[in-house]
């Protein structure tokens, strides 16, 4: 079994398989509702996209000014040939450093990336967002989630993601208060065709 899984995860380290795989489970409508009901950019924000795989977002994203990090490099690769001149991408982790000399950021997101993350990890992660962040911006984070609620197969599901810390709403929300004092943390269990519970954090600095 711990074959099937390692083999079913490597599959999905390549970007035509990702998308396949996420355009099976519904990953284009969950995006759509994320960006509107959570995100609700504006035309001409600078975007930060932390952890933006194929940069897919950007098909839900107005005329926006977008820079995007992944540290998979095949990843970063297929963003630019979709999304050629809509963005910037950059095959690297974000460091302090990475983000010298940059105006703060109206929007920075995080799609996907927490539950990859340990918990120091994660804490200076989110440290760095919000020392990218302008006065008036905020910082949203779509993550999945362990809830008591949840129905057994959405569980399972989640159990099978490649992130190994996937954690409670309220556990993302402790690592966001070390950064973000106003936070709002919800639930959405209907952002996918399957049984799915997902986290969002809405943080502003
Ligand atoms: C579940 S995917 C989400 C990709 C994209 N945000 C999306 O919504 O399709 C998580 C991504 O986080 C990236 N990742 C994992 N750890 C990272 C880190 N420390 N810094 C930047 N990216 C990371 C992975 O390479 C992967 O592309």
């Amino acid at each position: 079994m711990a074959q099937v899984t390692s083999g079913l995860r490597a599959i999905l380290s390549i970007p035509a398989i990702y998308e396949l795989f996420e355009n099976v489970v519904g990953a284009r409508r969950c995006r759509a509702a994320f960006i509107r009901d959570h995100v609700r950019p504006e035309a001409g924000e600078r975007v930060l996209d932390v952890g933006c795989g194929t940069a897919a977002i950007l098909a839900h994203l107005p005329e926006v000014d977008y820079c995007g990090y992944d540290i998979s490099k095949d990843y970063v690769e297929a963003a630019g040939r979709r999304f050629g001149g809509r963005g910037r991408f950059v095959a690297s982790l974000l460091t302090e450093h990475s983000l010298a000399g940059e105006p703060p950021f109206d929007l920075v997101l995080a799609i996907g990336l927490l539950h990859h993350l340990a918990d120091d990890e994660a804490v200076q992660l989110l440290g760095i967002c919000r020392a990218a962040i302008a006065q008036h911006g905020r910082l949203v984070t779509l993550d999945p989630c362990f809830d008591s609620a949840q129905s057994a197969i959405a569980r399972r599901i989640i159990a099978f993601d490649r992130g190994q810390n996937v954690r409670t709403l309220d556990a993302y929300r402790r690592l966001a208060s070390h950064s973000f004092p106003r936070t709002r943390a919800q639930l959405r269990n209907d952002l996918l065709r399957i049984p799915y519970t997902h986290a969002v954090l809405e943080c502003r600095a």
